[in-house]
């Protein structure tokens, strides 16, 4: 049974000139045109080189950067890519460096409060029972509200990421290498944490990762990207046993080594 699409992109790019490397200087890279569809509680994996573009197009899904072409849609509706305040409450990112990504001065109540304030009429009592809600459902306790980023570890940090993500039910939420500093027991808990949490939630997972173990062991369906294209796409399991491009036949031989 084919599930009903979600979220379908279409002809998404984004053009730079690239500054980051003296013989590309001046020289354009396009990211895209891209297409694809995403269904409610699916995982797709991204897979490619540094530089494919992969953080490109979650930053442009995201709405963190605006597109030079593409549509969005959710069902029939087009999205405006203008529109911030539906990037914030429906498409999250989990980042690499989560103590980074926190404020260090702020206590992680206040931190988790601040999407509430700008996209929900919630009171403050209502707000606490978010905030409390989300501690809990990562696993952590209403208490770490008081608490501030360097009183915690790596991995809860982590979890701290993962519930600013779902401050505000998302239904997308993307994990760009961002598990990847974790030591292996960290990583595993925070994998079984996010599949649990995507059962009982139904959200909808965009995976960057180059790690092979990862990438079969939690996706649905794999994309790989090669200089700004997806070149090829699929189920996981028949990309991982009959890969059609040679990049993708590169790509699964290199990845996690
Ligand atoms: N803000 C930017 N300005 C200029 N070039 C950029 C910018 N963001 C990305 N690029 C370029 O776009 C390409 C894709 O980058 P990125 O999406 O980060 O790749 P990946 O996540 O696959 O490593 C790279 O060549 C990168 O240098
Ligand atoms: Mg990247």
């Amino acid at each position: 049974m084919e599930s009903i699409a979600l979220f379908s992109v279409k002809e998404l790019s984004k053009t730079y000139t690239d500054k980051s490397n003296w013989f590309k200087k001046g020289r354009d890279v396009t990211i895209g045109p891209v297409s694809f569809d995403m269904h409610r509680g699916e995982t797709i994996a991204i897979v490619g080189d540094a530089g494919s573009g992969k953080s490109t197009i979650a930053r442009l899904l995201a709405g963190a950067e605006l597109p030079d072409t593409g549509k969005l849609f959710i069902g029939d509706d087009e999205v405006n890519w203008h529109d911030s305040k539906f990037f914030c409450q429906n498409i999250r990112m989990i980042f690499q460096d989560a103590q980074k990504s926190l404020n260090p001065t702020v206590r992680i109540g206040d931190q988790l409060e601040q999407p509430l304030l700008f996209n929900t009429r919630l009171d403050k009592h209502q707000r606490l029972e978010r905030i409390y809600d989300a501690l809990r459902k990562v696993g952590l306790l209403p208490e770490h509200a008081s608490y501030y980023p360097h009183m915690f570890s790596g991995g809860q940090a982590q979890r701290i990421g993962i519930a600013r993500a779902l401050i505000l039910d998302p239904q997308i939420v993307i994990i760009d290498e961002a598990l990847a500093p974790l030591d292996p027991s960290l990583r595993a808990q925070v994998i079984n944490l996010l599949l649990d949490l995507q059962e009982t939630l139904q959200l909808t997972y965009i995976l960057i990762s180059h790690q092979i173990s990862l990438v079969r062991h939690l996706s649905d369906r794999i994309f790989i990207m090669d200089q700004g294209q997806i070149v090829e796409h699929g189920k996981v399991e028949d990309v991982f046993e009959n890969p059609q491009h040679a990049k993708t036949q590169k790509l699964l031989k290199s990845l996690d080594m």
